[in-house]
């Protein structure tokens, strides 16, 4: 049984992990005990594998043992969505959206996602230093979720706030508080397009639902799961990438010398230091063997999806951050039925907010010690809580 790594840098007890307990037994804050997945090949094959399930009923003794907190607080972030089930209701649920985010549906998104970055950037680009994550990771990708679903930009402080706060440990008071503020918000919101629907992806969840395609507890839990997962990884994609690349100026430099290689280095940067590091998780539905360990039926079973994508197996130099890498396998999206639905569009808003950095200021540079930076307390994502940059002159 070990415990958790820093927050600030788990890269080094992965790769310990990697060679001393490829899968070992971790104790969560909270108590919940899981099995920790940590090697490229075991994992894309854990993330194919049927008999690790989806549905949290399936863990239902693990996460009870935890606390009763901890099984409700599960149970109420995956019940009726696509995150929490398997074939084939989660065949019909990923089908019912799946539509909207094709990758020529989200083409389509590219002029409105460049003006709201470029109308964002104009907003700050008289200051010297700026926090990074205040002025254009956060904003973005929630006022692009928040237009796509139909949801009032205007609450964005709001869903900052109980995102956040919903994704903290479990059994931390203002986690169960966040949770229940985003979904009574979310409630009210789809009562109200009951009577005045339009055109954004909460009403045609309504419409799916009036014809049977879908419950009503089911188009809760999917909206719900879309403002957090179109959201809070985006950011830290933004993030924890224009990080990266300002360590090491080289990089900076090297992609403004040739920004063609923007599309290349999202991969890069989403397999060097990826937003969902240590979230996939899984129930075994049976005695499953992963790397010679058996996991016993009606464990918890987590994927490192940060730990795989540094696998030296897997990828040459991995602690190093190539912007010519080439070939990219990279997990951080998921592997299988459950891959992201929204990796188009996070692509897209990654390019466009790096691309767009480089063109404007050219010049940006970090404006306080790595070493210093704060990064976020969470059960799910890996992510900044600032990150100050110079702008330098706008260009
Ligand atoms: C699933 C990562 C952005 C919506 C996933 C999974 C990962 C992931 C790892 C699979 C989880 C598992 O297998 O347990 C990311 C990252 C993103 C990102 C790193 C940004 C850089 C987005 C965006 C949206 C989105 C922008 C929506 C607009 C979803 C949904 C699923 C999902 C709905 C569930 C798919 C299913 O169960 O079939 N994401 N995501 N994600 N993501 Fe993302």
């Amino acid at each position: 049984m070990r415990d958790q790594p820093t927050v600030a840098d788990p890269y080094p007890w992965y790769a310990r992990l990697r060679t001393e307990a490829p899968v070992c037994r971790v104790r969560q804050e909270g108590g919940l005990e899981i099995y920790l997945v940590t090697r490229y090949e075991d994992a894309r094959r854990a993330l194919t594998d049927p008999r690790l399930s989806k549905n949290p009923e399936v863990g239902a003794e693990t996460l009870a043992a935890a606390g009763e907190h901890t099984y409700r607080a599960v149970a109420v972030a995956l019940a009726g969505n696509m995150l929490g089930t398997d074939p084939p209701e989660h065949t019909r649920l990923r089908r019912l959206l799946s539509a909207a985010f094709t990758q020529r549906r989200v083409e389509g998104l590219r002029p409105r996602v460049q003006a709201i970055t470029d109308g964002l950037l104009d907003a700050v680009s008289g200051r010297r230093e700026v926090d990074l994550m205040d002025a254009l990771a956060f904003p973005l990708p929630i006022t692009v979720i928040c237009e796509l679903l139909g949801v009032p930009a205007a609450d964005r402080d709001d869903f900052r706030r109980w995102t956040t706060a919903s994704l903290l440990p479990y059994g931390r008071p203002a986690q169960a508080d966040g949770t229940r503020a985003l979904n009574e918000y979310l409630a009210a919101l789809i009562k109200a397009k009951r009577d005045r629907p339009s055109d954004d992806l909460i009403s045609a969840l309504i419409t799916a639902s009036a014809d049977g395609r879908l419950s009503a507890d089911e188009v809760l839990a999917n909206a719900v799961l879309l403002l957090i997962a179109g959201h809070e990884t985006t950011v830290n994609l933004i993030g924890n990438g224009v990080l990266a690349l300002l360590r090491e100026p080289h990089l900076w430099r090297e992609l403004r010398r040739d920004p063609g290689l923007v599309p290349g280095a999202v991969e890069e940067l989403l397999r060097y230091d990826g937003p969902v590091e240590r979230a996939t998780s899984r129930f075994a539905a049976e005695d499953v063997e992963i790397a010679g360990v058996t996991v016993p039926k009606g464990s918890v079973v987590i994927v490192a999806l940060g730990s795989a994508d540094r696998d030296p197996e897997r990828f040459p130099d991995p602690d190093t951050v190539d912007l010519r890498r080439g070939e990219n396998p990279h997990l951080a999206f998921g592997h299988g039925i459950h891959y992201c639905l929204g990796a188009p569009l996070a692509r897209m808003e990654g390019q466009i907010a790096i691309g767009t950095l480089l063109r404007r200021f050219p010049d940006l540079a970090l404006a306080a010690p790595a070493g210093a930076l704060v990064w976020r307390e969470s059960r799910l994502m890996r992510g900044l809580t600032a990150l100050p940059v110079a702008l330098g002159a706008p260009a």
